[in-house]
């Protein structure tokens, strides 16, 4: 911003204050109508040694002396200096700055150089694909657009749970039970499922099966050539499941490295844990203590050698340093695992690792249903692929109602009904839990997905209107007829145009995209707001222009943002 520049060093001349002090105390008031810009004086009131509503006086002088471009009016109120801008002069430059970068529009390069890791989804194969995964599949993978577009090179983790000794116990019910079940089907994973639930229902009469689970692994572990086919059936089966499931999703990831891949990566990990003198005997199995520092004792290695959960991140940790010399390493699992990343991060430190402190445990809270509460040893699961059949369902069930004659009504629903359930999944603090809510997600006049997207396809067909009707935004931003603007809807508008790279950043900053989702719901608002308030497509050649480059600017920005949800942005619906 350059007036800002400007307005930085006039005042700190006239002060006689570091410009970068300036810099810092400059601030956007939070209630607008004070102005666009202010400086509160009072931290200055301690160097300069005189009241803060004298400096406020002085400032208002200084800068009104100085005739800065584009500036409307400054004011000294209290020990505040409120300066307020042109509209005019800030429409024309955030309007022309969406003309000349379209979708890049609130991109930057701060990221530039440096290397985030993601893992997410990070499903269990053999396993049904919950409605916890699928919050951290989308929140994962939009963490990483959102980064993406903040210049930041990102490497994308499917750290599969393909590993453990639940696959000793599969094993065993597999053998045995294995012919009873429907592995060829089109839902292996329910079949493999039913084996399972089998093995607990089993194993409560039949304590021995446990130990025979266990055996299990222990041989996988070892590489023996049974264990590992029939491990490895499971695993092809599950991925051509989860595969389904991101396509549907549009996630995308760059390895699949799950934790099997650390099975012999990880006795480096456990010879520098001994060297460091951190591994200790307990009742059989090799711990490190983490009591002194308020954690309960991580698990290295069980008494029968076999390697843990935890082992492996430790060694997936290192591996990943190694080979992508991450900034910062991402693992974004549910709060329930809250204690499980505090030992592995503790121990990377106690390890002596420098970039421990680089990984961030990127919780989440969970998602509850009616029904009740999620278990697959009891085989209560709800499926992710059943909620987003339903969610099409219901969505081309309100489409027909509302526009039954939309061509690509299939096409609009499965786009609609998947971005209903992802929209809501992010629209939330990612660390708050939520109650699943038909009535609340398909919303299409709520803070919903569906809300967002149909704006976007009003604002489209106002721009096809005009066409048809020989009218078409402008193309310069300098051209505008500013008085078609210049109404209270628009003047909101044009604010959020302008706060829009802000939200993107501290989404990104903060891994929280409901900060953007929660920004296209305002923008939304102020857009549906504007239009019902004025004509667009008026006789005026001049004002049906500027207004309707305004409605393409708030189009551009909602199919960025949908997009960087991961939420595709359809023209009709
Ligand atoms: N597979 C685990 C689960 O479903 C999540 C794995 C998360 N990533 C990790 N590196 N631990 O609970």
């Amino acid at each position: 911003m350059n007036e800002r520049h400007r307005i930085v060093q006039i005042l700190s001349q006239g002060l006689g204050v570091g410009t970068e002090e300036i810099d810092t105390l400059l601030e956007i008031p939070s209630d607008r109508s004070r102005g666009d810009l202010a400086l509160p004086c009072f931290r200055l009131a301690g160097v300069l040694k005189r009241p803060p509503a004298d400096i406020a006086k002085q400032a208002a002088a200084d800068l009104s002396e100085k005739a800065v471009a584009g500036l409307a009016s400054v004011e000294a109120v209290g020990g505040y200096l409120n300066i307020r801008f042109d509209p005019a002069v800030q429409a024309k430059k955030v309007l022309q700055a969406i003309l000349d970068q379209g979708e890049r529009y609130g991109s930057n390069e701060v990221g530039a150089g440096k290397t985030v890791v993601l893992d997410y989804s990070s499903p269990n194969i053999a396993k049904p694909f919950s409605v916890g995964h699928l919050r951290s599949t989308v929140i994962g993978a939009s963490v990483g657009n959102l980064l993406a577009f903040q210049g930041y090179r990102c490497v994308r983790i499917n750290h599969l749970g393909d590993w453990g000794t639940q696959f000793g116990k599969l094993i065993v019910a597999y053998r045995k039970w294995g012919e009873e079940v429907d592995l060829e089907g089109p839902s292996p994973i329910k079949a493999l499922l039913k084996l399972y639930v089998r093995f607990h229902d089993e194993a409560e009469a039949d304590p021995s099966l446990e130990d025979q689970g266990r055996e299990w692994f222990k041989r996988l572990e070892d590489g023996d050539p049974e264990a590992t086919s029939i491990w490895e059936r499971f695993k092809s089966l599950s991925l051509v499941e989860f595969q389904r499931m991101y396509d549907r999703l549009g996630v995308e990831f760059d390895t699949y490295s799950g934790e099997s891949f650390y099975n012999d990566k990880m006795q480096p990990v456990i010879d520098r844990l001994q060297e460091k003198g951190l591994l200790v005997e307990s009742r059989g199995a090799k711990i490190v203590d983490l009591e002194p520092h308020g954690l309960t004792p991580i698990i290295i290695q069980r008494s029968d050698d076999a390697s843990l959960y935890a082992t492996r991140d430790l060694a997936a940790a290192c591996y990943r340093h190694e080979t992508y010399a991450f900034d910062k390493n991402l693992y974004f699992v549910a709060t329930q695992q809250n204690e499980h990343f505090k030992q592995v991060f503790k121990t990377l430190e106690l390890l002596g690792e420098p970039w421990a402190k680089d990984c961030v445990h990127v919780a989440f809270g969970l998602i509850s249903f009616a029904e009740g509460v999620m278990s697959s040893r009891k085989g209560k699961v709800i499926f992710l692929e059943d909620v987003l059949d339903q969610a099409v369902e219901r969505v081309d069930r309100i489409i027909a109602e509302k526009n039954p004659e939309l061509p690509n009504r299939t096409e609009v629903a499965e786009q609609v009904g998947v971005g209903a359930i992802r929209f809501y999944d992010l629209s939330r603090r990612r660390i708050k839990d939520w109650v699943f809510d038909w009535a609340r997600i398909l919303n299409f006049d709520g803070d919903t997905g569906p809300y967002v997207m149909y704006t976007h396809a009003r604002l489209s067909s106002i721009l096809r209107k005009g066409v048809e009707r020989g009218m078409s935004p402008l193309r310069e931003a300098a051209s505008i007829e500013f008085s078609a603007l210049d109404n209270p809807e628009a003047i909101e508008i044009l604010k959020d145009l302008e706060n829009f790279p802000r939200a993107i950043s501290r989404a990104a900053e903060e891994y929280e995209p409901s900060i953007l989702a929660q920004t296209l719901v305002d923008i939304a608002d102020h857009a549906n707001r504007f239009y019902n308030a004025h004509h667009v497509l008026v006789e005026q050649p001049s004002v049906a222009g500027t207004r309707l480059l305004l409605v393409a600017c708030v189009r551009t920005l909602l199919r960025t943002g949908l997009g960087l949800l991961g939420i595709a942005a359809p023209e009709e619906m």
